[in-house]
């Protein structure tokens, strides 16, 4: 069949379009509880923005292209460097800390499987300016309410977190790893649950001046999940440690593990990075985000510590499916108008209108037909009542009002209907 949307981009038919604005709805409410304020930015952007820091995966993946005056640009595949090109530009005059949130659609040509696509939409929140703990756990407890508000509870969702120093300073001092060495070592890190053999191949590689290491660095990565409380005791752990305390404080607790084997594919988090996964881990990452300080400084020379994540509506609208936590159909009609005669059909025009005008949701039948054919579009329309206008009624400035579900009528004055009745 032609017109099929391309492999991998979304139609949105109603129905997957009101379960995407409930996500929208409990995102921007979350946020806003949270204090913090929406921005955005254009689609499309520099390629070098990406190629500059973002890390080999998501450039690989990008929607790049010739724009016609010969600019090398590229769809937005992730929110975080136009945000930071945004805070540079205006570093001076904007309040730190800054608190903002997003709800960008971004653009990946991933390999198509379930809970990735080739666009989705996805939250970011982000706290600029605040290079302490706090911010870090300030924006997980975010992420954690937001699975609250949608009714998941620790029973369905975990917040696994680490922190990228720990790790890297047991790397650095007990295997030699070089400062050079480092992100295609964490790449391989980040690989190591989900395809240990890329991962070992992507180690192999980064460590290709001393093979003798390959081992013990792998022997170190399998270790990481039970050698947790050794490595929460070392001084780099600090920060970690005081932000799984304020996710306790603010009863969080239960929805938090720390797992020193989420390292994150993008190559600009220098500190604690944590995702979000449903329990029984049978999708991807709900949400990923971590510290991220040195970005600003590379994309616009000015230094500013961030912390943030992002959370797409794919992962998250397959889990509110699966657990049965999708909304209910979006409401409809308030009513549904029927024309006795064609001598009421203007006069339908007329109450319709003023109903309107009220913020009342009204439909009537665009041809005129049979009482019983508009009623039985009514019914098809989902609409809770008929509001039936014929020529007696009318003489009494009165209509007949039948609840459709249960078969009852009514008659009630037009001044009633125009007053309050609806509501
Ligand atoms: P990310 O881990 O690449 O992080 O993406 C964050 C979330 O977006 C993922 O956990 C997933 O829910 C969703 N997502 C990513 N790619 C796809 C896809 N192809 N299809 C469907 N959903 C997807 C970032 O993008 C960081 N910039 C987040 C961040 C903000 N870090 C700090 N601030």
């Amino acid at each position: 069949m032609q017109g099929k949307a391309l492999p991998g981009f979304r139609d949105f038919y109603p129905e997957e379009l009101a379960l995407r604005n409930h996500i929208f709805a409990v995102w921007r409410s979350v946020a806003r509880r949270y204090g913090f304020e929406e921005y955005d930015g254009p689609p499309l952007e520099p390629l070098e923005i990406y190629t500059q820091k973002s890390g080999e995966e998501i450039v690989e993946q990008l929607y790049a292209f010739e724009d016609k005056g010969g600019r090398k640009v590229a769809l937005r595949p992730e929110m975080t460097p136009t945000l930071a090109r945004m805070v540079g530009e205006r570093a001076q005059a904007l309040k730190k800390p800054i608190r903002w949130f997003a709800i960008p659609q971004l653009f990946r040509y991933e390999r198509q499987q379930r809970g990735r696509l080739r666009e989705h939409f996805q939250l970011n929140m982000d706290v600029i300016g605040e290079a302490g703990p706090a911010a870090d756990a300030e924006v997980m407890a975010a992420a954690l309410d937001i699975m609250r508000a949608f009714g998941l509870g620790p029973a369905e969702v975990r917040l696994r977190i680490s922190d990228r120093r720990v790790v890297v300073a047991k790397l650095r001092h007990s295997h030699h790893v070089a400062a050079d060495e480092l992100v295609p070592v964490l790449a391989a890190l980040d690989k190591w649950e989900r395809a240990p053999a890329d991962s070992e191949r992507l180690l192999t590689d980064a460590l290709r001046a001393d093979r003798a290491r390959v081992r013990p660095v792998l022997e170190f990565m399998s270790g990481l999940r039970d050698g947790a409380a050794e490595l929460r005791e070392s001084a780099a752990a600090e920060p970690l440690n005081e932000c799984v305390q304020r996710l306790g404080a603010m009863g969080l607790g239960p929805f938090v593990e720390v797992d020193f084997t989420i390292v994150r594919g993008l190559a600009y988090y220098t500190g604690i990075v944590f995702e979000l996964f449903d329990q029984g881990r049978s999708l991807r990452a709900i949400c990923g985000g971590g510290r991220y300080d040195d970005l600003i400084k590379a994309i616009a020379g000015v230094d500013l510590p961030c912390v943030g994540f992002g959370m797409g509506d794919v992962v998250l609208g397959e889990l509110l499916k699966d657990r049965a936590k999708q909304p209910e159909a979006p409401a409809q009609l308030d009513a549904f108008l029927v024309a006795v005669s064609g001598e009421d059909v203007e006069p339908v025009l007329k109450l319709a209108h003023e109903l309107r005008d009220q913020g009342v949701a009204v439909e009537y039948g665009l041809r005129h037909a049979a009482i019983r054919k508009q009623l039985e579009l009514a019914a098809a329309r989902g609409a809770p009542r008929a509001v039936i206008v014929g020529p007696d009624e009318r003489a009494a400035s009165e209509v007949v009002v039948r609840d459709l579900n249960a078969g009852t009528e009514e008659k009630v004055p037009v001044a009633r209907l125009l007053n309050g009745f609806f509501r």
